[in-house]
């Protein structure tokens, strides 16, 4: 049943992804908005220390307690093809500046060590 609401809610949250596209100059981010758009993360960033092997050994750094500025700043670099991660800059594509702000502020208010996972 968890399974299936969780399931459910990824459908949800990606065609909410797809619908956003406000690309306002200066936004202001939401932790409580960031919350719900993590969800696509959490497999990769909110396992500590792990590595993802496709298509190199790549090190997923832990998000939580990191800067918001900086996160929505490395966001949009994988977006605009400065940070070259390939499946980062995918993902990054999919996202807006409203999206990238929410993110940085929800993981700006975790700390290293929490699980990072809004599903629990
Ligand atoms: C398939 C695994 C995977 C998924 C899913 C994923 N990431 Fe990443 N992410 C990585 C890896 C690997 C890196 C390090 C890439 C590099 O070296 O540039 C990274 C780097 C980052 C960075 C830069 C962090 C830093 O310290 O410089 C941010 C920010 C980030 N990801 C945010 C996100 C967000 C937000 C999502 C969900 C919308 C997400 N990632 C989904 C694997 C993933």
């Amino acid at each position: 049943m968890k399974k299936l609401f969780t399931l459910h809610l990824a459908a949800c949250a990606f065609l909410a992804f797809t619908g956003l596209n406000a690309q306002a100059a200066d936004v202001q981010g939401s932790a409580d908005a960031g919350k719900g758009k993590v969800w696509l993360c959490i497999g990769c960033h909110s396992i500590p220390d792990y590595r993802s092997d496709y298509p190199f050994v790549y090190h997923v750094p832990m998000l939580g307690g990191q800067n918001s500025g900086y996160i929505a700043a490395a966001l949009s670099a994988y977006k605009k093809g400065e940070r070259k991660h390939p499946t980062m800059r995918a993902i990054a594509a999919s996202l807006s500046d409203q999206d990238m702000a929410d993110i940085g502020e929800y993981y700006a208010a975790q700390t290293a060590s929490s699980p990072n996972n809004p599903l629990k």
